[in-house]
């Protein structure tokens, strides 16, 4: 058998990284696989939160993922924190998992800094409460971006180590998906750096509720370089924001790089950026709509999310007991 399970954090907007590496390939899955998709809040709380902002931020993650054409009559979808289930096994993966694992682990320094003991044990423990959040369903396949691969990497150790531990099969080992040709999509003021939700600048990025007029002034405003559009992608190597730019219309007309330098070889990034601007407005357009209509109506919106929890309730309090059985817990 086989089920998806993803999730985003509910920090800030999600972003135009945030469809096109996760959210549209989801849409995608629920064709062919019972889908679970979670609103990760207690992810978020390792960073601080403000009480407020962060429930709206989980009520506009769940508009978000329906407007894009998550169906919530089809798939789970569903809050981490309202599904006991996920904190339980992550407390029971962590005490299988070495510290020397976790040391790794590239985000949390990342995201640690310097100041390494100023960091949070939540932040630093990350990775396990992800792990739990795929293995108390069982799940087969995680589609996710390039970026969350380490941590998939530590959820198929940690998932090994258990059932190697208590002789058993009992958690498949999740297969990463990263799909797509912008499962890296980066930042619109610096060609290196990923589009990301911390990032202090707006600019930096294309928010999945913006509208028209803000599209076009961000994608006017990305940084590129004098030189026209290639016409070739090996000529885009040592011009990342040009690339970057490319393969976002790429991504989002399903074209090659190929193609897309074809198409437009020699013309300038003015030229360029109005299609880029059309193409992206027309998509994320509905989408900004439809999030906001659903946000209208927030009691709609908790009451599936409240269906949502049910449903993943139901599998993950029978999986917990049964985690607690193989290691010698007793059950209710
Ligand atoms: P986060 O915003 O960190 O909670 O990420 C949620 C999902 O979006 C994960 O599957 C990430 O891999 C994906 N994602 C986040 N940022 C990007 C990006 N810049 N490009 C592609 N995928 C991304
Ligand atoms: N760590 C992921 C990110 O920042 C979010 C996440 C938490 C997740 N739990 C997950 C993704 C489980 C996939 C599966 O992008």
């Amino acid at each position: 058998m086989s089920r998806i399970l993803s999730g985003i954090q509910p920090t800030g907007y999600l972003h135009l990284g945030n469809y096109l590496g996760a959210i549209r390939n989801w849409v995608t899955m629920q064709n062919d696989y019972e889908c679970l998709f979670c609103i990760v809040d207690l992810h978020a709380l390792t960073t601080p939160q403000d009480p407020q902002m962060l429930r709206q931020s989980i009520r506009t993650a769940a508009a978000v993922y329906i407007a894009a054409g998550i169906d919530p009559k089809r798939s789970i979808i569903f809050n981490q924190s309202q599904v006991t289930g996920h904190t339980q096994l992550s407390w029971l993966l962590s005490c299988l998992t070495p510290l020397g694992w976790l040391n790794r682990m590239t985000q949390f320094k990342d995201k640690a800094g310097k100041q390494k003991d100023q960091a949070s044990l939540g932040l630093y423990a990350y990775p396990v409460l992800m792990a739990a959040d795929i293995l108390i369903y069982q799940a087969t396949h995680v589609p996710v971006g390039e970026d969350q691969k380490q941590h998939l990497e530590l959820a198929r150790d940690i998932a090994g180590t258990f059932n190697r531990a208590y002789k058993t099969e009992f958690f498949p080992l999740p297969e990463p998906q990263i799909l797509g040709t912008a499962t890296r999509v980066m930042s619109l003021r610096d060609g290196l750096a990923k589009m990301s939700k911390s990032d202090p600048s707006d600019y930096s990025r294309i928010h999945l509720m913006d509208n028209a007029d803000t599209i076009a002034l961000k994608i006017r405003k990305a940084k590129t370089d004098p030189a026209p559009l290639p016409f070739s992608p090996k000529e885009l190597e040592s011009r990342p924001e040009a690339l970057n730019l490319i393969n976002i219309y790429a991504a989002l007309q399903g074209k090659t790089l190929e193609n897309v330098c074809q198409q437009f070889a020699g013309q300038s990034f003015a030229v360029f950026k109005k299609e880029l601007t059309d193409i992206l407005v027309a998509t994320l357009g509905p989408i900004t709509q439809e999030s906001q209509n659903l946000l209208k109506d927030i009691s709609s919106i908790d009451a599936l999310l409240a269906e949502g929890n049910a449903k993943a309730n139901l599998i993950a309090q029978k999986n917990i007991e049964e985690v607690h059985n193989i290691m010698g817990l007793l059950r209710p």
